[in-house]
């Protein structure tokens, strides 16, 4: 079983695309595994606390995994609250877990280390959801039993956390959980963002994946791009647009285009090349996403019918753990 989520903290952009979604539909393709994807709601609870913003980005999570192709009656599609197993799994997983363990979690310890910083308490800003994220993820994954996870290269850790704890509650039951492992894309950038940090949401240096044509091309032309003269030759290897060209030219376009650069190309026009493929590639997604957004109705149908496959799935196995735990179920 593949099993993926993401969570809906802000509006998906290119690096969300290239570094996890993309990667996760194809493994989904090649595969043959049965697939969970669905939309980490309770993980961006960690972050968003405003009712309509949640609400309209957790349908933008759903909405874009549909424009993206995902076809629900051959995967399981859900959301995440949704199936209120993995919630009861995660306070199993909880007592389970060392705090220990959850001190050293990459997010949680970069917050401390700006906390320290700024010479404020270390514990400023994270609420119990941030520390406990992990435990949350780790019942995501062992719920259906994934033996896969495709995930961007910062999510490694949570992977590798839930194996923890797995082990932790087999040790003790005898063989309950199976131990899953992370697969990152090989090769797949980390996409830098519109100054050449990494694109994140946080940087506010992002590219929204269905942004409209227009702004798309706004966004595009604002890349960072060094003061080389047109006909000077170019470095494909370091230059973020073609990275991004890469992403979405067919493989004959990006033979030319590598040519191209190392002949000299103008980033004006090498910005108008990655604007057509870009625009092309996105075009029918972009309509689809659209017209999901303007009927949630339909998305709320679509991920309950979900919710529903994913529960037959998570109520049986979901005895077996507290059977073995001593409840009485
Ligand atoms: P953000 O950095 O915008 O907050 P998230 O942390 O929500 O993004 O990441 C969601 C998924 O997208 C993760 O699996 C992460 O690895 C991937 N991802 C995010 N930004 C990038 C990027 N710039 N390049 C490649 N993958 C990325
Ligand atoms: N933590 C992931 C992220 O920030 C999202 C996520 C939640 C997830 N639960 C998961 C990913 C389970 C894979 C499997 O991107």
């Amino acid at each position: 079983m593949i099993v993926t989520g993401i969570k809906p903290t802000g509006q998906i952009h290119l690096g969300n695309y290239i570094g996890a979604i993309k990667p996760a539909l194809e493994l989904a393709k090649i595969s043959g595994y049965q697939s969970a994807y669905f939309v980490a709601d309770f993980h961006g609870l960690t972050k968003i606390h405003h009712a309509e913003e949640f609400r309209q980005l957790s349908y933008g999570i759903a909405a874009t995994w549909l424009a993206l192709g995902i076809d629900p009656d051959q995967v399981i599609f859900y959301r995440q609250s949704d199936v209120p197993e993995i919630f009861e799994l995660n306070w199993i997983l909880s007592c389970f877990a060392s705090k220990g363990l959850l001190n050293r979690a990459h997010a949680y310890k970069a917050m401390v280390e700006t906390n320290k910083e700024f010479n404020r308490d270390v514990d400023f800003g994270v609420n119990m959801g941030i520390f406990t994220y992990p435990i949350l993820m780790a019942a995501d994954i062992l719920l259906f039993k994934a033996n896969t996870v495709p995930v961007g290269k910062d999510q490694t850790q949570h992977v590798e956390i839930a194996r923890d704890i797995a082990e932790s509650f087999n040790h003790v039951y005898g063989d309950t959980f199976l131990l899953p492992d992370y697969k990152v894309q090989e090769g797949t950038a980390v996409l830098p963002g519109l100054d050449g940090r990494k694109m994140s949401k946080s940087y506010n240096n992002t590219i929204p994946l269905f942004e409209e044509p227009k702004k798309l091309q706004k966004l595009i032309n604002r890349i960072k791009t060094d003061s080389l003269p047109p006909e000077a030759p170019k470095d494909p290897k370091t230059s973020i647009l073609f990275t991004l060209y890469k992403e979405f030219a067919s493989p004959i376009e990006v033979e030319r285009m590598h040519e191209q650069y190392l002949r000299g190309i103008g980033w004006g026009e090498a910005k108008k090349e990655l604007f057509h493929v870009m625009n092309r590639y996105l075009e029918e997604p972009r309509e689809k996403y659209n017209e999901l957004m303007a009927s949630p109705e339909k998305l709320d149908k679509i991920l309950l019918k979900g919710a529903e496959k994913a529960r037959a799935l998570s109520i049986p196995f979901l005895k077996e753990v507290k059977r073995k735990i001593g409840f009485n179920v």
